[in-house]
């Protein structure tokens, strides 16, 4: 088993991600060469800015499939949810896009200085529901820098999904400076690449080579591929330390 990426932007012509055909293809090959086996495709649903409909994201999921080739790692649908009023419209209705056959999803967390009002008590009740929320790039958010109990604590309610190319500094600095803490303080429970494009596959690898330099023993393993799989499957699983 290779690596399981729970975060990318691969579906073309629907977000900020891949625009054409042939960057789907030349995100696959890279993945492929990287050795990533499982792709995870998670378009954005974000009110403001990326709203792509479940009928668009259909179409471009199958145009993807039809271009695939037997090396290229297999897709699972997914979705980047923002957190905004569509996502707690979804919320309430059960109706939330999470990965393909999972009790799992993946969130992001708008970047204005606060967590959201209510946010303990949603992933409180979501956790009750035994569906686990995944938080995209945790060290983008700047009420988590220097408050690793704040971290902690929110660690036990949602998976941390380090972006891989934060760890290589492709980010900016404070969010490399906190992604590298994370994983020296043992905050994190996986890590992704959440690539729009080839280029960051190749930002993706040198992130993955920090971690091996720098990580606990394991780490990379654990947090690529090991997590990812025990997540898909409905498990919060421990911090890696
Ligand atoms: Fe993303």
């Amino acid at each position: 088993m290779g690596f399981v990426d729970l975060h990318s932007h691969i579906l073309f012509g629907i977000d900020d991600g891949a625009q054409k055909a042939t960057d789907s293809s030349a995100m696959l090959d890279a993945l492929a060469r990287f050795g990533v086996t499982e792709s995870c495709v998670t378009p954005h649903q974000k009110a403001s800015q990326y709203l792509p409909s479940a009928a668009q994201i259909a179409a471009s999921l199958a145009d993807v499939h039809a271009l695939r080739r037997p090396h290229h790692p297999t897709l699972r649908l997914g979705a980047e949810n923002m957190w905004d009023d569509v996502f707690f419209q979804r919320l309430q209705s059960g109706t939330i896009p999470g990965y393909a056959d999972s009790p799992a999803f993946l969130i992001e967390l708008p970047l204005n200085g606060t967590l959201p009002i209510g946010l303990d008590q949603a992933l409180f009740k979501i956790r009750l529901a035994k569906q686990v929320p995944v938080l995209a790039h945790p060290e983008r958010y700047q009420p988590l820098w220097r408050d690793d109990d704040l971290c902690q604590t929110l660690a036990t309610q949602c998976a941390f999904l380090l972006d891989l190319p934060a760890l290589a500094g492709f980010h900016g600095k404070r969010e490399a400076k906190a992604a590298r803490h994370m994983v020296e303080a043992g905050l994190f429970h996986a890590v992704a690449t959440d690539a729009h494009n080839a280029e960051d596959v190749s930002r993706a690898a040198e992130g993955l080579a920090w971690l091996r330099k720098h990580g606990p023993k394991h780490a990379v393993e654990r947090a690529f591929t090991e997590a990812p799989q025990a997540i898909l499957a409905g498990q919060l699983p421990d911090l890696i330390r």
